[in-house]
This record gives C-alpha cells, structure tokens and sequence, in this order.
C-alpha cells in the first residue's frame, strides 16, 4: 500500500503537510490535541483532518513517554493541566478503554 509522504497535505484548507504537523506536536509538547490547530490553523477548517491531527499529537505524547528518564515524565504536564485535561475527557464521547 501507497502512504502519504511528509511532504503530502494534511489539512487541505489551510494547506498544512505532515511534516509541518509532526515537527509542530514534537517541538511545542502540546498538552491538548486541539493545541495543534496553532500550526497554521490546522483543522480549523472544515473539520475533515482532525481524526489525523489527533493522531500526530497522540503520537507525540507516546514519543515523550518513551523517551523519558523518570517517572515524572511519564505524566508531561502539570497536576492543572492534568485535571483539566480530565475534564474535557469526561465530556467527550471517547472513551479510554484498557
Ligand atoms: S482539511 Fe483541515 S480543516 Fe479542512
């Protein structure tokens, strides 16, 4: 199977590539996913590239948690910043599961 390129378009209405969005989520350490439409207004659009969005700043995290060296990093926030974190879990519609 063909796959996208770095180079390739990610968010089509503000014409972001991968490649600007992988960079972004690594190097700002964003705590929501939602931060990511700080890189040039990704997914502020139409809404159609946000599931991919969610996804790079997902990996993003994982990233983090893999290389870190202490435990406290397996956590890459504050205690606010984890509590509200909480909060917009529970309203959303997607759950974690084990
Ligand atoms: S394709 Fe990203 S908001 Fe429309």
């Amino acid at each position: 199977m063909e796959h996208m390129n770095l180079d390739d378009k990610i968010c089509y209405c503000y014409h972001v590539p991968l490649r600007k969005l992988v960079s972004y989520a690594r190097r700002e350490k964003l705590q929501r996913a939602s931060q990511m439409s700080q890189c040039l207004g990704a997914g502020t659009g139409c809404g159609w590239c946000i599931p991919i969005l969610k996804r790079i700043f997902d990996q993003s995290i994982a990233e983090r948690i893999a290389n870190s060296t202490v435990e406290t990093d397996m956590v890459p926030m504050t205690p606010e910043e984890y509590e509200a974190a909480r909060s917009s879990y529970l309203k959303s519609t997607d759950k974690n599961t084990f």
